[in-house]
């Protein structure tokens, strides 16, 4: 399935009320950013991506240096860049599930031959080791984990971290690292995995944390030179640059970024603090709770009986309210994809309650 069909961009932001769909925190405007464009020559960029920008993403992490850095369309285009140029048909690869939809897809219509790990409820939505380490083989090619998670928001611990590296090590495959939740994870944010092992692949972008989604600004971090190289390659022929537009702008926002991501923040706690008042105990709906991001995983508690069809309608045609739907991750639609960190307060607070409103009338068998 197309990601977007059922996307609020596809649905029509104004169809939408309360939007908890968002995996994001709340776009910004262009205008409250101050950023001064009018020197900036429209020429082809940097292939490898503006320097001054990425010796800015570089100087965040211990050991990684501007040239550790390649900029792409977005942490998308870094996973598409990667698994395009480093799968080929018939590789064995080890992915968890559920995910973005991206980190599975491309590696499928390249024809990978696929190992799930499968995130469990019950198992408070914790990557399991064992399980990474029994689906190993010697001709793996790519461990592939997400956190924080999308959709569930947990997060892989530091040891974690650093056994999936030795496996990567031992095994002489690639860990690739999705962390593009990385800077709202709720404590202090993991080690950037690339910085733990040449082995491991770091992919992030701008477009969660900040609000500028808009801005197609994302990257890919490994300390090995050759396996950069056919990055740059694999970007080269797929848009030789990045905007030098979009690399204008997230130069001048990050230069800045404390400044606005204060503020941010706060809002993500203020509407996570409500969800959690929210939960506990909710009648009807069950979570792990997250531990970083801006998205979370309810499930309709077993034995409730509810119509999911019915309420998903109902919430959005009666109530103007959106959440998205398990099958958006190829999983039940007794699960839903909540997110806390797009709307307004206020907004946010109604969408809960509308929610409230359309589980009371999709109960019972449809
Ligand atoms: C885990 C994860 N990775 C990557 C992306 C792509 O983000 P972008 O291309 O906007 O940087 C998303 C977007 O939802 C995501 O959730």
């Amino acid at each position: 399935m197309p990601i977007e069909v059922e996307s609020p961009e596809s649905l029509g932001y104004n169809t939408i009320e309360c939007n908890l769909a968002e995996s994001s925190v709340r776009d910004v405007l262009f205008k409250h950013l101050q950023i001064n464009l009018d020197e900036l020559v429209i020429c082809y960029g940097d292939h490898i991506g503006k320097p001054e920008l990425r010796a800015l993403i570089a100087a965040e992490f211990t050991g990684i240096h501007a040239d550790d850095v390649l900029l792409t369309i977005g942490a998308a285009g870094a996973l598409f860049v990667i698994h395009s140029s480093l799968l080929a048909a018939g590789d064995h690869i080890i992915v968890v599930r559920p995910n973005y939809a991206v980190n599975i897809e491309t590696p499928k219509a390249i024809g990978c031959s696929i190992s799930y790990i499968d995130l469990q409820f019950e198992n408070s939505y914790a990557l399991d080791i064992e399980a990474v380490r029994a689906a190993l083989t010697p001709s793996t090619k790519l461990i592939s984990i997400t956190t924080p998670h999308n959709p569930t928001g947990t997060v892989v611990d530091e040891k974690t971290l650093a056994a999936l590296c030795t496996l990567a090590e031992e095994y002489g495959c690639y860990l690739l690292v999705d962390e593009t939740y990385r800077e709202l994870s709720f404590a202090v944010p993991t080690p950037l995995a690339a910085g733990i092992s040449n082995r491991a692949i770091s992919v992030s972008s701008v477009s969660k944390a900040y609000g500028i989604p808009g801005i197609r600004l994302g990257w890919i971090i490994t300390k090995e030179a050759a396996l950069q190289q056919l990055f740059l390659a694999a970007k080269e022929q797929g848009h030789i640059c990045n905007s030098v537009v979009d690399e204008e702008i997230c130069y001048q926002y990050l230069l800045k970024k404390e400044s606005y991501f204060t503020a941010i923040k706060k809002e993500v706690q203020y509407c996570f603090n409500h969800l959690e008042q929210w939960m506990d105990n909710h009648a009807y709906l069950e979570w792990a709770k997250p531990s970083g991001g801006v998205v979370c995983f309810p499930r309709f508690r077993r034995g409730v009986e509810i119509d999911t069809e019915k309420f998903y309608n109902i919430l959005l045609n009666r109530y103007k309210t959106y959440v998205g739907p398990g099958h958006w991750f190829e999983q039940s639609k007794r699960s839903f994809r909540l997110g806390f960190g797009w709307e307004t307060r206020e907004a946010f607070v109604k969408g809960l309650q509308n929610i409230d409103k359309a589980i009371e009338e999709s109960l019972g068998v449809g």
